[in-house]
Parts: C-alpha cells; structure tokens; sequence
C-alpha cells in the first residue's frame, strides 16, 4: 500500500496532519509512543474517509527507533508516498539547569530522528509521484531562545535543513517544506512549561488552521503560519540579533 507517515500523531498538529491528509484520501501510517491514541485515531480515520491506516509504537528518542520503524514499513510493504515529521517536544528554563539526559532527548527526537527518517524514506519518495515531506519547525527558528536554548537550536537545525533539502531536490518531484508554526493550541506548551508565559496568552492558533496553510502551500520552502507570525518574522529580518534574542527571552520569561 502507499501511504503517508506521520510522526506525533497522538496528539496536536500531528493529530491534525492524520485529519486532514485522511480527507484528501492518502492511507496513513501514524507513528508515536501513545499507541492506544493513535489505534483510536487511526480507527476513526478508516471508517470515516474509507482508507487504510496502520499506528505504530515508536519512541523516537530511542537511537534505533529509525530503523525499526523502516523495518516495519518494509514488513508490511509499505510504500511512502509523504513524510510529515512532526514529533518533537520542548522544555523552558536555563540550559544549565534542564537536566541533560532531557535535553539530549530533544536533540534526537527533533534533529536525529528527522534526519534518520528522511534519508532513510528519500529512495522511496523519489520512486513516488508528487511526494512530499513536510519537516514541523517553528517560529522558534528565526532567532536565539534564552531560556529555551536547545529547542530553539533544534528548530534552527530543522528550518536550515528543509530549505537545503527543498532546493537540492527541486525539480525531482519531491517537494520538501519546513512548517513554522507559532504558538500553536496543542499539549506543547504544558509539556514544555510554557503554559504561562507571554507568548501563550497573548493567544494561540488551533492546530487545524495550522495545517490548512501548511499542506495548502506545501510546494513551498517555508511555510510560516498566521499573519501575526509572519510579521514578527518579516519584521526581525531587519532587527539586530541582539533584540530578536532579548525579546524571545522576554516572551516566554
Ligand atoms: N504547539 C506549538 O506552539 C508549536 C509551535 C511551533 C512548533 N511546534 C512543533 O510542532 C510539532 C508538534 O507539536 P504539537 O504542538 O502538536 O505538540 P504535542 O501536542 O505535544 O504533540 C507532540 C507529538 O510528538 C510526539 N512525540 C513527542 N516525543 C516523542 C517521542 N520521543 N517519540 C515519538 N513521538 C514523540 C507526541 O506523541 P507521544 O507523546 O504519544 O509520543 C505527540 O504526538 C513539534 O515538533 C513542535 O516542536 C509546536
């Protein structure tokens, strides 16, 4: 079967991927480490839009968690035709006093793991017509974040590496975008200690408005979502990086 893997798909935008990607028809392979959620998901996506959909257990900051999950592709012949690579996480406060163990995992779950995946898929995308991959970065991206360092730099990562994608693979038939959401209604911000901070109630979009945009424009490069944040990105482009810095440290101080 073709389908299209989501990772993060129990929850949040990745739950509004599944949604949205099950309505324009594809089969789906939902991947994360809440399983009940994502057989429930997958349950009411097949029933509802007459598709097949396969949930898969992974914890993808496991260092093999990659591989196994290709082995269970392969497994059950499954051939992608899209890669949404949307799992990821974050966690406020000072570097030095995040527990590492905790911010090693947001490297391979949000760096690691993506780039694992994508090579890995790229053989069979490039087999596919019209393929796609869509990797979730953020408005985080665009600058430094005191306070949130490490999600910041992984984010940094994601956007710097879907660009290079996208123009290395232009004309291929593979069309590669990088999502950058703001601050998005979804368990993120409870996960990542964020709930309180400027940058939360100053308001929030709904995961399904972000995922309109993102697969309504997915032949693009970059895909900011929301005219707030797109402003605020045009906008830094002619500030000083000191002041983008300071004012994402005051944001979510
Ligand atoms: N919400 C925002 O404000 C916002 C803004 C910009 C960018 N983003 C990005 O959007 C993406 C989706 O986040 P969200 O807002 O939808 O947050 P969410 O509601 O917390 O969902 C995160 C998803 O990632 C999965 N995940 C986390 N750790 C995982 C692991 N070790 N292995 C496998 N799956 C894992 C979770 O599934 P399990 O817990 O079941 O494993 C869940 O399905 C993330 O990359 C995030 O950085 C979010």
């Amino acid at each position: 079967m073709e389908a299209v893997l989501i990772t993060g798909a129990s929850a949040g935008i990745g739950d509004a991927f599944a949604r949205q990607l099950a309505a324009e028809g594809y089969n789906l392979v939902l991947a994360a480490r809440r399983l009940p959620a994502l057989q429930r998901l997958g349950e009411e996506l097949a029933a509802s839009f007459n598709i097949e959909v396969v949930a898969l257990e992974c914890d993808l900051a496991s260092p093999d968690a990659v591989s196994r999950l290709i082995h269970d592709l392969d497994t059950r012949a499954i051939r992608l035709v899209g890669l949404i690579n949307n799992a990821g996480f974050g966690d406020r406060g000072p570097f030095k006093d995040l527990p590492l163990p905790r911010q090693m995992n947001m490297i391979q779950v949000n760096v690691n793991a993506l780039v694992a995946l994508t090579w890995q898929v790229l053989p069979q995308l490039s087999t596919a017509r019209d393929a796609f991959i869509i990797n979730v970065a953020s408005t985080a991206a665009f600058q430094a974040g005191p306070n949130m360092a490490i999600y910041y730099a992984t984010k940094a990562f994601v956007l710097s590496f879907s660009e290079a994608l996208h123009e290395e693979l232009r004309g291929q038939g593979i069309r590669v975008s990088a999502l950058c959401p703001g601050a998005t209604r979804t368990e993120f911000a409870e996960q990542a200690n964020m709930s309180g901070t400027r940058l939360f109630k100053a308001g929030a979009m709904q995961p399904g408005d972000v995922v309109r945009q993102a697969l309504e424009h997915r032949r693009r490069a970059i895909v900011v979502t929301g005219w707030r944040n797109r402003l605020l990105i045009w906008l830094g482009k002619f500030s000083p990086r000191l002041v983008t810095r300071r004012i994402a440290a005051w944001l979510q101080a």
